[in-house]
């Protein structure tokens, strides 16, 4: 084992530099006219992978192609089987002029790494493939099989993986999945978070006059799309930000005490969010701290929201349509195919009468909840105190990772999520980064982890 973490030692200089080469891909999994640098960034990682030592391919979908690569499977008695997933597809860069430099020039300034997917994910799942290459290379024997599965959808819902989990159940087949993309609150806290939020996303759209009207001649006499969403999309929350939708909170369970005393030991102050976020005040429902709002209760989001002109000066029209991209995060025991129902009748209850309503069904997930005292959870709370030499904590994070549901459902297998991230990464924001020091330490963590886990 000390081989393997001083060859991970030795070798960091190096691996920052293929990190930089696998992030100049602009893998954005949402444009259409990146569709061929995700297909370059795949075959990037699949000869990468087998540079490594692994058994690597490409393996096509509907979509952007999977890449799976594998430790070389030796004959004798079977040995535990381990998944590592990640994705390769990055969110958009834009707005661009905010980004200290070119998103996918990747830039290192102090111990951080800066680009698009840095963080989010690259970087994590990369320290995985540094860690099993410091086992191959050093001729240091796993104590288990690893299958690399990494992903180009995530960003976008992961509509092909479950078709793919489905057609290879056998191959696939493993003790648990171990997931990098998720966050720790400091360098100081490593951490195992159990339970993630689900989503649905959707987008409205409110159609009013067949075309852009002269404001002046007609405006007065004719609804304004732009103004009938504003009202709509008002009266979905309270002044507290909780959802007003009937039925929407139905089920959903009560924090414990336990819980709520997790939380609190989270070293994050509100006036630390505050300022990171650099928020006037902080905002949120009624009787949850900040850390329970952001990740054990549902919300009801506008992610972007558009109509009319938009581009320099004045132009005097009521707009024909407005527009707005919706998700809303779940928590466990709240079913998406229901909540989208809810929020979809709501809706065409209160649209007023003068307008035509459209509403567009986007991916879905349900949220994520396991239990952090498996011998599994264990396990990997012990690789995370040796990588990181202090005592890990245990969380709930308010993202959503929708594959890990059909890890359990069509493999059986619960993921453990060990996430390298920072709260001022920047994720999905411009400027993302990714710290070096969780990078190195976090393929000390998975190489620990092989041990850990396969001992069980
Ligand atoms: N890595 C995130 C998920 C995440 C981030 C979990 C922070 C917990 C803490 C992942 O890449 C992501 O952003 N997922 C999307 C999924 C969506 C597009 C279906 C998300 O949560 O918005
Ligand atoms: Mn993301």
């Amino acid at each position: 084992m000390q081989v393997v973490l001083d060859y991970l030692k030795r070798n960091q200089a190096r691996f920052v530099a293929e990190l930089c080469e696998y992030l100049r891909f602009p893998s954005v999994s949402a444009q259409p006219q990146h569709k061929k640098d995700l297909r370059a960034c795949a075959g990037w990682l699949v000869n990468h992978a087998r540079q490594i030592g692994l058994e690597a391919r490409l393996c096509p979908t509907a979509g952007h192609p999977i890449v799976v690569a594998k430790t070389p499977r030796a004959p004798g008695p079977r040995k535990p089987h381990f998944m590592i997933y990640g994705h390769y597809d990055v969110q958009p860069p834009e707005p661009l002029d905010l980004w200290k430099s070119p998103p996918f020039t990747p830039r290192i300034q102090g111990r951080s790494i800066y680009a698009r997917g840095s963080t989010d994910n690259k970087g994590q799942n990369f320290a995985h493939f540094k860690a099993v290459e410091a086992y191959l290379k050093t001729g240091t024997p796993l104590p288990c099989d690893l299958t690399f599965v990494i992903e180009g959808e995530e960003e976008v819902g992961s509509a092909n993986l479950a078709k793919f989990l489905k057609s290879h159940r056998r191959e696939l087949a493993c003790d648990a999945v171990v997931v990098s993309d998720t966050g720790m609150p400091s360098p100081k806290h490593p951490a195992l978070t159990y339970s993630l939020r689900g989503i649905i996303a959707f987008e409205i759209t409110v159609h009013g006059p067949s075309r852009d009207l002269h404001s002046g001649v007609f405006g007065g006499a004719v609804e304004n799309p732009a103004m009938a969403l504003a009202r709509l999309l008002a009266q979905v929350r309270d002044a507290s930000g909780r959802v007003t939708i009937p039925g929407f909170y139905d089920g959903i369970a009560p924090l414990s005490a336990y819980e709520r005393k997790q939380f609190a030991r989270l070293p994050i102050k509100d006036r630390d969010l505050q300022k990171l976020l650099g928020v006037k005040k902080l905002f949120g429902e009624r009787g949850f701290t900040p850390t329970e709002q952001r990740s054990a209760r549902p919300t009801f989001e506008i992610n972007g929201l558009t109509s009319g002109y938009q581009g320099q000066g004045s132009k005097t029209i009521v707009p024909a349509w407005a527009r707005a991209k919706i998700t809303c995060r779940l928590v466990p025991n709240q079913r998406p195919a229901k909540i989208r129902e809810l929020v979809c009748r709501h809706i065409e209850k209160i649209c007023p009468p003068t307008v035509r309503l459209e509403i567009e069904a986007g991916h879905g997930a349900e949220a994520y909840l396991v239990s952090p005292q498996s011998r599994e959870a264990q396990a990997a709370l012990r690789a995370l105190k040796a990588a990181f030499g202090c005592q890990p904590v245990l969380m709930r994070e308010g993202g959503s990772i929708p594959i890990v549901n059909d890890f359990k459902k069509i493999l059986r297998a619960d993921s453990l999520l060990l996430g390298l991230g920072l709260p001022d990464d920047n994720a999905h924001s411009p400027n993302e980064k990714f710290n070096l020091d969780c990078f190195a330490k976090g393929q000390a963590m998975s190489a620990h982890l092989w041990q850990e886990l396969s001992r069980i």
